[in-house]
């Protein structure tokens, strides 16, 4: 059959290369897609993915059997909605379902609802209330945009002062847009944080490999919030017995959760987790593949996605088979010097195909092509993504491939997977 992927990132990338290998899959579209895609997937970049109609229309009319959404702005916008109303089988969430991602309020507000472990909370939507509030109960504090700003809308507060300018930039200077019309505030969580995705069909969900993000910009975990610079699968962090835990205290009832209040859950759910000396609790839900976390997972599934995301669609998830494979894998993202806040474009990369091997791909996040030559268009511009037996190995595969490859002002993390390493 043909496939669709949508979105245009690492996640995508990785997606796009998984779904390839499917014996399902005939020909494979992407929008607006990327370089690194080239030779797996035709790149449609002339479709908005924020134009449902023009969408539909285009998997309408070139037979598409699967559309898989990456992005959370599709999701929000109701691409679900659109292609599944005009009979394409569509891999993710209904907007409705998309909420729990969108708005930090109805997720919080789930969770409280359904019991389900996570921090106490307040929302506000003025700006004195909210600093009284703060001042009430002291830092460390956590402020939240309510909405989304693409993982950079939140501030651990260490200290009051932090914790009173978070809120003027959120509330009074309106960095964030309308995302920061209302504000959430939470008690600050201790402890090791996870990212368990599962694949879900409304019914049942069925968690992936667990695989821990790197959000700081800095090694040592310092600077400020990104989108994620690197991950690594799997995370020790997430014992069996943790695992157990998580789906009975938080998989299972946020599914039901979902069932009850009419939105049921497909596609895939992503839970980060904060595991803390009473167990683990929600620091947010998403709505879709991790980004950089896909591109460490996807590696180590040996079953066939197509198959899997079908079953998803079908609500039969719980006939399908889903095998993982035991080794590790580590992304190291390479990303342009000023990320997270501003940087330049349009450099050169050179070596990615030195890099490549068969315990190391090389995924795009934010290049694009300049007279043939493959140049940097973002801020997180590659993920390396290395493959091992063990995690050591993966690790060395990773960075062996980052030091093949380099552009103008690169800058990457040099401790991915250093809480793995640490336990060994
Ligand atoms: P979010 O966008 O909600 O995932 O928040 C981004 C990051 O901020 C998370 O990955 C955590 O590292 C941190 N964080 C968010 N909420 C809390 C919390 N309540 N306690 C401690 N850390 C948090
Ligand atoms: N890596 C964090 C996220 O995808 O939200």
């Amino acid at each position: 059959m043909n496939l669709l992927v949508i979105g245009g990132g690492g996640r995508e990338n990785a997606l796009v290369w998984k779904l390839s290998q499917s014996p399902m899959a005939e020909k494979i579209y992407a929008i607006p897609g990327n370089p690194g895609m080239e030779g797996m997937a035709d790149i449609v970049d002339d479709i908005d993915v924020l134009d449902n109609a023009a969408v539909t229309e285009f998997a309408k009319s070139h037979d598409i059997g699967l559309a898989v959404v990456g992005p959370e702005a599709p999701l929000a916008n109701g691409v679900v909605d659109a292609l599944s109303k005009a009979g394409i089988k569509t891999f993710g969430p209904t907007k409705a379902a998309a909420e729990i991602e969108v708005s930090k309020a109805f997720s919080k507000m789930l969770m409280e609802k359904y019991g389900i472990p996570t921090a106490k909370y307040k929302v506000f939507s003025d700006i004195v209330s909210a600093r009284e509030y703060v001042r009430q109960e002291g830092a460390p504090i956590v402020i939240k945009a309510d909405g989304l700003a693409a993982g950079k809308g939140v501030t651990v507060a260490m200290t009051l002062d932090e914790a009173l300018e978070a809120l003027d930039i959120i509330m009074s200077d309106k960095t964030f847009g309308d995302a920061g019309s209302r504000v959430v505030i939470e008690e600050y969580m201790r402890g090791e944080e996870v990212s368990v995705l599962c694949f879900a069909d409304g019914e049942n969900a069925v968690q992936m490999v667990p695989s821990q993000d790197h959000k700081c910009a800095y090694d040592g975990d310092r600077g400020p919030n990104t989108g994620g610079m690197g991950t690594y699968a799997p995370a020790p962090v997430a014992t069996p017995e943790i695992r157990q835990r998580v789906q009975e205290e938080i998989i299972d009832p946020v599914m039901e959760a979902m069932r009850k209040e009419g939105r049921p859950y497909k596609g895939c759910l992503y839970a980060g987790l904060m595991i803390t000396d009473e167990g683990p609790k929600v620091v947010e839900f998403n709505a879709r593949f991790g980004d950089p976390e896909t591109q460490v997972v996807l590696p180590l599934l040996e079953s066939d996605l197509v198959s899997i995301m079908l079953a998803c669609i079908d609500g039969k998830l719980k006939e399908q088979e889903i095998n993982w494979s035991k080794g590790a894998a580590v992304c190291v993202v390479m990303a342009s010097g000023g990320y997270p806040k501003a940087y330049g474009k349009g450099y050169q990369i050179d070596g990615i195909n030195d890099a490549i091997s068969d315990n190391c791909l090389v995924f795009h996040a934010g290049t694009a092509k300049k007279d043939g030559k493959v140049v940097t268009n973002g801020g997180r511009v590659l993920g390396v993504v290395g493959r091992g037996a063990e995690i050591r190995e993966a690790v060395d595969a990773a960075y062996a491939g980052v030091a093949d490859i380099s552009f103008k002002a690169e800058f990457h993390r040099n401790d991915i997977a250093h809480r793995a390493l640490e336990r060994l």
